[in-house]
């Protein structure tokens, strides 16, 4: 697991959203929320880099890069898997052909249940270039991952599946979709950790799409064919 990480100097820590504050992750789902430029990329490669994840996929015990920054990351011997969503893109780390069908997605009850469980059985093949310990909890670093998912699929992705992996991986994220803001989880079960990376962006989202949505119903016409 991947606790902390705090930038003690560099670039990052000029940063508005990030600066020299600790940021702090569960062990379930940790959602990077900022604009372009925001530094979620820039947290992403440096915990990636921290846990010798080199340019992408599995750690492979080798030693930690050197940051051109200062960095402290706090962290347990867990394996890492990282995937931005700009390289091997076609590899990509959600199976979206099957997450964007629309008879899927207007499925309910068992056949969505029987749906996200293809879904996470498909990551997992993806996963299984390394075979994992029974005492193995991983964390996923995803960078952007969704960024080519449809807004329908994302309720499917934010609502279910990722909650789902949460089970057995720690998750960090990186998004521009406002569905973990708004499908936010706190239970016993699951309590999503939103980290914003610029002042009341996740209000300044919410208020936009609520201005949107509410002037579709006033106009009430779909008027699409
Ligand atoms: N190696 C670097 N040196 C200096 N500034 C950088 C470097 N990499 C990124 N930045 C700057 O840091 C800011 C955050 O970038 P990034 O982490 O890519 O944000 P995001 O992923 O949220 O779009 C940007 O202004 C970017 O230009
Ligand atoms: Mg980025």
């Amino acid at each position: 697991m991947i606790s902390s990480v705090v930038f003690t100097s560099g670039y990052p820590t000029r940063l508005r959203g990030i600066g020299r504050r600790r940021l702090a992750f569960n062990d379930r789902i940790n959602v990077l929320f900022g604009p372009n430029g925001s530094g979620k990329t820039t947290i992403l490669k440096t915990l990636a880099a921290a846990s010798g994840c080199g340019r992408g996929g599995w750690s492979d015990g080798r030693r930690p890069e050197p940051l051109p920054y200062g960095v402290k990351v706090e962290r347990d011997a867990q394996p890492v898997f990282y995937q931005d969503c700009y390289r091997d893109s076609e590899k990509s780390f959600v199976g979206v052909d099957y997450l964007e069908a629309h008879a899927y997605l207007r499925s309910t009850g068992e056949k969505r249940i029987g749906l996200v469980n293809e879904l996470v059985d498909d990551i997992e093949g993806r996963l299984r270039s390394r075979k994992l310990g029974r005492n193995e909890r991983p964390t996923l670093l995803l960078d952007e991952v969704d960024n080519h998912v449809g807004f329908a699929g994302q309720s499917i992705l934010w609502g279910d599946l990722f909650g789902r992996l949460s089970k057995r991986y720690q998750i960090i994220i990186s998004t521009h979709s406002i569905f973990p803001v708004l499908l936010r989880r706190n239970s016993s079960l699951r309590q999503d950790n939103i980290v914003v990376l610029a002042e009341r962006y996740a209000e300044i989202c919410v208020l936009e799409l609520g201005k949107a949505i509410k002037r579709f119903n006033a106009t009430n016409a779909l008027g699409i064919g």
